[in-house]
């Protein structure tokens, strides 16, 4: 496998740290309004979608004559002017977009779609930010064969769109760097001498254009995920003495740019989109985001659409797929050509455990590993016990009567976790057992916490409660054991990694993969233990989880095709090889409009003169069938093609695991390759038993495996049940 499609597999390791939804209008319209003369109209930032300029406006095909198209669309009040200093243009989109963003009214865009070349507009949205993982627990040590076969990503630029970078930072050093590849056109916007053969790019999208302003990190997310995908080798790294080892990155010889497209209010929808857009320009060769908003109809989604602009290029787009579970259909990031990656946790804890004055001991975590916290048992007390809902979620000022006690605070309540801690340490606690809501199940994080305190699971939050109850002078205390590898319940999947099914393309499965996103060991812009003897510091850093809900058993549409292997990816055998022209059938089988399809290819298109496919006929490598009640949807033929980028001569041999209340046939059942890049064709179907779906289990699961000697490729099957419709 090309060292870059293999980079770009392992960035999608992603999880979502949630900051802040902010809803796009109105955020928009807060900002200064440009100096025109309806200055006290009320703008917000549109995206406009518009056609090709037509035949007058492509003198030179030059970035100008697209500028004065795209000028043509504004009220002509201001556009009259001096267009190319129109305060009201916020991006013009060259390469991944055709059309703008402009600050617009309501009434100035209902006009606008009276002009020849509109498409579309919506107002941009914000979007809440993701994150990533560590490459250990995947088997990427150092020196072993996998990272010397994919060259460490040499040679590969990754473009990561997140908060910014700390570029002084070890992980970022360029030591045993080659310069950039000649193609590269980016740009540093940090001062001197502060990017380098690593850091090759930097610049900063926020506020409007790309301001010339150093992308710094306030934030710290920008720096953990672009140090996760392509971070240098740092030794000796740890936070609080605890995960100590080497960092790096999962690709640690290639190149990083940063484009600064989030802030603590989320990241612009315009932004994400110019960033792309010059990323593209710029030569990446990996696009990594770890954001996304909830489901849209790709045509209006800019992601998608900047992806789609992406992948025509030859880049390869790896997205998470966003922290909104454990809901079903609350996925990010859908689209079949988006690497779309859900978090798992790793095989690494560090562990504090709860003992209490019964005997019991509950495993929790905690970052926070203080040396000198004795192991005599403290009084424990129950935060809630006086009846008040927010001194049960330990929100600020709500203790009293603590001094001296370890306290037991409810996880959530729209109160950090660290925060919690704060108030116990501010009442005069001396230490916090942090419990999980019934829906938290047991996914725990290990904070850099204030005082001694551990973060346990919802069972063990219910034994110690129970304890609690059980006598009049309660007790516990902690015990710190530092740092634990092997969890051998690991990979799981967390609580909040969004799940599908795939809301807008149900014939997609997603997400596509998952990858480790619970406390992860990577570059963090400040000491969080106050170190002062080292620039090297790290924290580890999760996603927060928004919403609440009831913890369901992780299954497809948690996983998609499983935990990601990199050993195995590297070298796959098959691949289900999909071009960027194969999606056209597929959108015209969504039933989008031509202007709708046109927005995300940015190519004329006709659907009545494409053969349209449904959407489970892609060649995906996974299959997601929807079963409702009429005949047709009961017997469903697909076929897929696998190219053999294996040894010459393979044979694969069919391993079927039939879903529930269904029936499958594969023709043929055994693949014969004699070249490298040979292509061969196979036939599904699906026949769903009769009654199929009728009892109350709405979904089932099961894969289609090819084996050879050497080989396993694994496809997964998911089936939803829909017998209210008419499925399809
Ligand atoms: C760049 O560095 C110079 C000298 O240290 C300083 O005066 C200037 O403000 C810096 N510019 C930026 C954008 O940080
Ligand atoms: C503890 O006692 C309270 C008050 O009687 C009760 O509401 C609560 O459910 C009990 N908790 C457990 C875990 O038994
Ligand atoms: C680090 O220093 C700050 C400021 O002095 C202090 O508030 C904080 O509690 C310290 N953190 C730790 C983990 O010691
Ligand atoms: C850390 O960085 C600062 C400023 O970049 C520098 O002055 C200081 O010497 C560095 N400290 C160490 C221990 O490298
Ligand atoms: C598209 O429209 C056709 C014809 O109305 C319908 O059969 C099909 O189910 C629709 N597809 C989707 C994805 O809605
Ligand atoms: C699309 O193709 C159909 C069938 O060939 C034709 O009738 C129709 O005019 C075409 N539409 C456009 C917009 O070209
Ligand atoms: C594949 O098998 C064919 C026929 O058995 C043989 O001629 C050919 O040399 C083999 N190719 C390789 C690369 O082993």
């Amino acid at each position: 496998m090309e060292g870059k499609r293999f980079v770009a597999f392992l960035l999608g390791l992603s999880f979502a740290l949630y900051l802040s939804v902010g809803v796009a209008h109105e955020d928009a319209a807060l900002e200064s309004l440009p100096e025109t003369d309806d200055e006290n109209i009320n703008t917000q930032t549109y995206i406009v979608w518009v056609n090709k300029p037509v035949q007058k406006f492509l003198f030179s095909k030059s970035h100008q004559d697209l500028e004065s198209w795209y000028h043509t669309f504004l009220p002509t009040t201001i556009s009259s002017s001096n267009k190319m200093v129109n305060p009201r243009m916020v991006h013009v989109y060259r390469n991944v977009a055709t059309g703008f963003a402009a600050k617009l009214t309501p009434e100035e865009v209902k006009a606008m779609e009276k002009k020849e070349g509109f498409v579309s507009a919506h107002p941009e949205r914000i979007l809440p930010l993701h994150t990533t993982h560590s490459p250990n627990f995947l088997g990427l040590n150092q020196g072993l064969g996998v990272w010397k076969g994919a060259n460490y990503g040499k040679g590969v630029i990754i473009g990561v769109l997140d908060t910014g970078i700390t570029p002084d930072h070890p992980s970022f050093s360029d030591e045993g760097m080659p310069p950039p590849p000649a193609k590269w056109k980016g740009k540093c916007d940090f001062n001197g001498t502060l990017c380098n053969n690593k850091l090759i790019g930097a610049r900063n999208f926020q506020g409007g254009k790309s301001t010339g302003a150093p992308p710094v990190d306030d934030e710290g997310h920008g720096t953990h995920t672009s140090s996760t995908a392509g971070g240098n080798f740092v030794k000796g790294v740890s936070v609080f003495g605890q995960a100590y080892g080497t960092a790096s990155g999962m690709a640690p010889y290639a190149h990083v740019a940063m484009y600064k497209v989030c802030g603590e209010e989320g990241c612009s929808e315009s932004n994400i989109l110019a960033a792309m857009d010059t990323a593209v320009e710029d030569g990446v060769d990996v696009l990594s985001l770890s954001l996304g908003g909830p489901s849209f109809p790709f045509y209006a989604d800019g992601i998608a659409i900047g992806a789609f602009g992406a992948i025509q290029k030859g880049i390869f787009v790896s997205c998470s797929a966003g922290n909104s579970g454990p809901f079903y259909g609350s996925l990010s990031n859908e689209a079949p050509w988006i690497l779309t990656v859900g978090a798992s946790t790793i095989d690494r804890s560090i562990r504090a455990v709860a003992k209490l004055g019964n005997g019991g001991e509950y495993n929790g975590e905690s970052l926070f590993q203080p040396k000198d916290f004795g192991s005599e048992l403290l009084p424990m007390v129950y935060a809630g016990a006086n009846g008040k809902e927010s001194s049960r979620f330990c929100s600020s000022g709500s203790l009293e009567n603590v001094e001296g006690a370890i306290v037991v605070c409810e996880r959530g309540g729209g109160i950090g976790r660290i925060d919690k801690g704060s108030e116990v340490k501010r009442a005069g606690g001396a230490a916090m057992i942090l419990v999980n809501a019934v829906t938290d199940g047991d996914s725990t994080l290990a904070d850099p916490h204030v005082l001694p305190a551990t973060h346990v699971g919802y069972a063990a939050g219910v034994r110690i409660k129970a304890y609690l109850n059980s006598t009049s002078s309660p007790a516990a205390t902690i015990l710190f054991k530092g740092t634990i590898i092997g969890d051998k319940l690991a990979p799981k999947i967390t609580s909040f990694s969004s799940r599908g099914p795939n809301m807008e393309s149900p014939g997609i499965l997603k997400p596509d993969i998952v990858g480790p996103g619970v406390s992860i060991l990577a570059a963090w812009p400040i000491s969080v233990d106050n170190a002062t003897d080292s620039n090297a510091t790290f924290n580890m850093i999760s996603g927060k989880p928004i919403v609440d809900e009831t913890l369901k058993p992780a299954d497809i549409f948690a996983t998609g095709a499983g935990h990601v292997n990199p050993y195995k990816a590297n070298d796959p055998g098959l691949i289900y090889d999909t071009k960027p022209a194969d999606y056209i059938p597929y959108l015209c089988g969504l039933n989008y409009t031509n202007e709708q399809i046109q927005v995300i290819t940015q190519q004329t298109v006709n659907c009545s003169e494409v053969e349209s496919i449904p959407e489970a006929q892609l060649n995906y490598p996974s299959f997601s069938i929807i079963v409702g009640s009429s005949d047709e949807s009961k017997s469903q033929y697909y076929t897929r093609t696998v190219k053999n980028v294996g040894s010459a001569n393979s044979t694969y041999k069919l391993d079927l695991n039939v879903p529930r209340q269904m029936g499958m046939s594969v023709n043929p059942e055994v693949l014969t390759f004699t070249e490298v890049n040979q292509e061969i064709t196979f036939h599904v179907e699906f026949l769903a038993e009769d009654g199929a779906g009728k009892d109350g289990v709405p979904f089932a699961q099961g894969y289609l495996r090819w084996v050879s000697d050497k080989h396993s490729v694994s496809s997964p099957i998911s089936v939803i049940f829909d017998t209210g419709s008419d499925g399809k």
